[in-house]
């Protein structure tokens, strides 16, 4: 039995929360691998809906075990606040049940304010951050600048660290013209939280690999999606760390063959949230149609998602650069009642077709989409939990798609309630 990879095809928000939480029926551990609070993954259970940002989407099951890998960027207050809202909606969470890697780093309030002060910097063009301070706390640790989650055990180590670290980030921000950040201020708040984080430290790296040798399943969560991946992604446009699925191993401590499944989620059209180049975008009524069916309002900061439709060369791109096995795709519903609705099949740059995004940003600002028109349904999908449900025009777009990118469809959304999910392939069983 392989493990399985979540990972986001397109620029995040494709559903993965949805389905990760589908999966987790039938895999024991369900640990995230990168990113941070600037993921926001909604489960919608019963009618509840749950929004999760740090929490792997396991949390809500009883007997599973959640872990927050060290590849994860952890603000440890966001976490106490998130922990406590998951509990009063009646999740229990305890040591037990959630893990935190001892070698994960966290994000501090400085990391906050440099992400502030860098988007005012980049003036008109700005990347659109979530302002979570994610991309100057993933440059602390590779800079080996980071405090992390093992030193909070420590306060001598935290406050020496923390001194180094705002000898710098002062510097930086007295140059940007921002306000600068005390280390005391920091060191306080950090020793008034630690008691809140300590008990959830754990050698997580041991803990998975107890798991698998005991037989037991994993189920690594990803956050964003590889359009949004730093090095395969539209740079500069993207978040600060790999979605591609080797980081599941490194993000997490366990070696690249012990992800046997690479589950890529991929919604039916296309939405993206923040600046940056996205070829196939409807700044129009379709756009719009899309937006308010989908309800395409981000989880974490509330802005609104630009939309347009399905890009079938990002995400046949996505599939080889992320190492995807099968799509879950999701959000077909959405598309219920379109006369017609377009698939980008290649490129337009200077005159000449190409059948992929180059990485150049002049380029990718450059490139115009070409389309091939598919016939629409007037049937409703919403809902539908099994393959004979669905309009015949719905079948015969998720077929045509799954001939564009390359793989197949192993599972699909048609509404965002856990069980209204088809399962064409258990990605459990395997390739
Ligand atoms: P994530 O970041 O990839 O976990 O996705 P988000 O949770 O940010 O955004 C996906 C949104 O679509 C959420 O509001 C989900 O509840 C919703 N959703 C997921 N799957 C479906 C689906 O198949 N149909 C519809 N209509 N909504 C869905
Ligand atoms: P989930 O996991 C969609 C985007 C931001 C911005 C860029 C950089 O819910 O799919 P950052 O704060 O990470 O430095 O912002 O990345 N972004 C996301 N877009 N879904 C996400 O996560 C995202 N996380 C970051 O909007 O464009
Ligand atoms: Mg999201």
């Amino acid at each position: 039995m392989p493990n399985v990879a979540v990972i986001g095809s397109q620029w995040g928000d494709e559903g993965k929360g949805k389905i990760v939480d589908w999966l987790s029926s039938r895999a024991d551990v369900v640990v995230r691998f990168q990113g941070g609070h600037n993921a926001g993954h909604t489960l919608v259970i019963d009618g509840v809906t749950y929004k999760l940002h740090l929490l792997p989407s396991g949390i809500v099951r009883k007997s599973k075990i959640s872990i927050i890998g060290n590849g994860v960027v952890i603000d440890p207050w966001a976490l106490v606040e998130e922990i406590k809202t998951i509990q009063a909606q009646g999740v229990d969470i305890n040591p037990d049940k959630l893990k935190i890697a001892e070698n994960a780093p966290l994000i501090l309030p400085v990391h906050g304010a440099l992400d502030e002060a860098m988007e005012v910097a980049r003036g008109n063009k700005p990347i659109g951050t979530t302002k979570r301070g994610i991309g100057p706390a993933y440059e602390d640790k590779i800079a080996r600048r980071a405090i992390r989650i093992c030193d909070l055990e420590y306060p001598d180590v935290m406050r020496e660290k923390l001194e180094r670290m705002m000898l710098h980030h002062n510097a930086l921000l007295k140059g940007l013209g921002a306000e600068q950040v005390s280390a005391d201020e920091i060191f306080a708040q950090l020793m008034e939280v630690r008691d809140e984080i300590l008990p959830y430290i754990a050698v997580t790296w041991k803990v998975l690999h107890d798991a698998h040798i005991d037989g037991q399943k994993i189920l690594f969560e990803g956050a964003q999606g590889m359009m949004l991946d730093v090095d395969h992604g539209t740079y500069p446009y993207v978040t600060s760390s790999n979605m591609a699925s080797g980081q599941a191993a490194c993000g997490s401590g366990m070696g690249p063959d012990q992800i046997g499944y690479v589950l890529g989620i991929t919604k039916a059209y296309t939405t993206r949230v923040g600046s940056g180049p996205f070829p196939t975008e409807q700044d129009n009524d379709i756009g719009q149609f899309l937006g308010e069916r989908g309800h395409e309002f981000g989880t974490t900061t509330g802005r609104k998602r630009r939309c347009g439709w399905f890009d079938a060369v990002a995400v046949r791109q996505a599939i080889k650069l992320g190492g995807i096995h099968g799509i879950a795709l999701t959000k077909l519903d959405v598309l219920d009642g379109m006369e017609e609705i377009k698939v980008c099949v290649g490129y337009e740059l200077d005159g000449e077709k190409i059948d992929y995004l180059p990485a150049s940003q002049v380029k990718q600002a450059a490139v115009t989409p070409i389309y091939e028109t598919i016939e629409g349904w007037q049937e409703t999908s919403r809902g539908a939990r099994s393959w004979g449900d669905l309009p015949a025009a719905a079948v015969k777009y998720v077929k045509h798609i799954e001939e564009l990118i390359g793989a197949p469809v192993t599972l699909l959304s048609t509404s965002p309630e856990r069980d209204d999910t088809i399962l064409m392939q258990d990605p459990f069983v395997g390739k």
